[in-house]
């Protein structure tokens, strides 16, 4: 469910009309509606009520500061995996104790920065990572906490560009080495072990593959409980797959149903680290077709966002779906029943929103909505082939914000040193 309808042929998110924000603010241009991520933050929520988790929200999936600070405001934490990240999380004034932190490539002054902070956790990926976390805090003369990333091993049934949670995936530690870690935790001057942690991809529609990874964390954790090791958290990553096209992910009631009894025997604290779930139906990139075109094999819809405004498509080959900004009825159209490559102008064939898609009639000039793209959309843009990175505007109600100016050429070349003579 999100708040983007029909009403009389024009498409609203909320109560704004998508076409009165294009020709606003100009196209390609991501729109987000305030209403549908609250929403989705709070369907969450409300179906843990029970174990009362901390909800951190993925920064990477919409890292915009706004939508941050929205879900921070609400009592959500933040799940990080960069040095910007953090700058972010502390620029919205998240609570450190409420920011947790994974990634296997954790720098120096990265984690220096993270613990001077002082997050909830470190999710650790390594043993390497470990003894320079307890080096770094023994530097710093400061104890902090981590929970160890474990890779559980189980088959998500996503993409494998976002499976995370197999052996040979490069995330996490195997339980054996997690196992020797803890019993020599009292080696580890400076660190505490609080937790568990997993995350085993992104975008699964099933609850089953959940089910079997929590079962061994809790196994797992329950096995250290007998050895008298007690770990406060179990962090259950994020993944939550949303509606692309036609899939029917477990709602979030369907998936508390089927993973609350399992932590519940653990009595540890529950962490959730959702990012699609919350910010991908929020978001839409609504484009200009520029021009429409027919080869003797093909027909071609060219519209002005590109693969560098949203990548999904290119890279992982994602469905999105894509609707008229406006439906036009009983007019003469250039096109009809035909299906079309609805395209960028990047100099790539990779440079696609939709391959063979049947599309309802339209004409140059008209705008599209690509929809499902608040999540790993604009967070995943770039300036490739020197496109200026779009705009962002949040809909509130009958409100609108600009929540990220549309870069300029300026901004392009900013950092950028040219040498008089070489
Ligand atoms: N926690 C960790 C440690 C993660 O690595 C991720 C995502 C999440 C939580 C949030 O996962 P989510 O709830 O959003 O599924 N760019 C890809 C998705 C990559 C996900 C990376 N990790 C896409 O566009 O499908």
């Amino acid at each position: 469910m999100h708040e983007f309808r029909y009403l009389r042929n024009n498409l609203f998110c909320e109560r704004v009309k998508v076409e009165d924000l294009a020709k606003r603010w100009g196209t390609p241009l991501y729109v987000y509606s305030y209403k549908t991520l609250l929403d989705h933050y709070w369907k969450l929520k409300n179906a843990f009520r029970e174990i009362n988790p901390l909800i951190c929200y993925s920064v990477k999936a919409n890292s915009n500061l706004s939508i941050l600070k929205i879900l921070v405001e609400q009592g959500a934490g933040l799940d990080i995996v960069s040095g910007g990240e953090l700058f972010r999380a502390i620029k919205v004034k998240c609570p450190p104790k409420r920011i947790v932190y994974a990634s296997v490539g954790k720098t120096e002054r990265e984690i220096e920065t993270a613990i001077r902070q002082g997050i909830l956790f470190f999710n650790v990926e390594s043993v390497s990572e470990l003894e320079n976390i307890n080096r770094i805090a023994e530097r710093l003369g400061k104890k902090t906490n981590v929970s160890l990333r474990i890779n559980p091993d189980v088959e998500p049934q996503t993409h494998r560009f976002i499976t995370t949670g197999k052996l040979t995936n490069k995330f996490g530690l195997d339980f054996q080495t997690a196992e020797e870690i803890l019993k020599k935790r009292e080696k580890y001057l400076w660190l505490k072990i609080k937790g568990l942690h997993i995350h085993i991809g992104s975008q699964i529609i099933e609850s089953s593959p959940f089910v079997s990874a929590i079962r061994k964390l809790v196994s797992f954790h329950r096995q250290m409980k007998e050895e008298g090791i007690d770990l406060e958290y179990l962090n259950i990553g994020g993944g939550l797959g949303i509606i692309y096209y036609k899939e029917k992910p477990q709602t979030a009631k369907e998936f508390a149903l089927c993973v609350i009894p399992i932590l519940k025997e653990t009595q540890a604290k529950v962490i959730l680290e959702p990012g699609r779930f919350i910010a991908g139906p929020s978001g839409i990139l609504v484009v200009k077709v520029l021009y429409i075109k027919s080869t003797p094999s093909k027909n071609f819809i060219i519209v002005d966002g590109a693969m560098n405004d949203l990548i999904r498509p290119a890279l992982y080959g994602a469905y999105h779906e894509i609707l008229p900004v406006t439906k036009f009825q009983n007019q003469k159209s250039k096109i009809k029943n035909q299906k079309y490559d609805i395209v960028g102008p990047i100099c790539e064939s990779g440079d696609f929103f939709a391959k063979d898609r049947e599309i309802s009639p339209l004409r140059e000039g008209d705008y599209l909505a690509i929809m499902g793209a608040g999540a790993y959309g604009f967070s995943m843009s770039s300036n490739y082939n020197s496109r200026c990175r779009v705009a962002e505007v949040l809909v509130k109600d009958d409100k609108a914000y600009l929540i990220r100016r549309r870069e300029t050429y300026r901004d392009l070349v900013r950092n950028e040193v040219v040498i008089d003579k070489f």
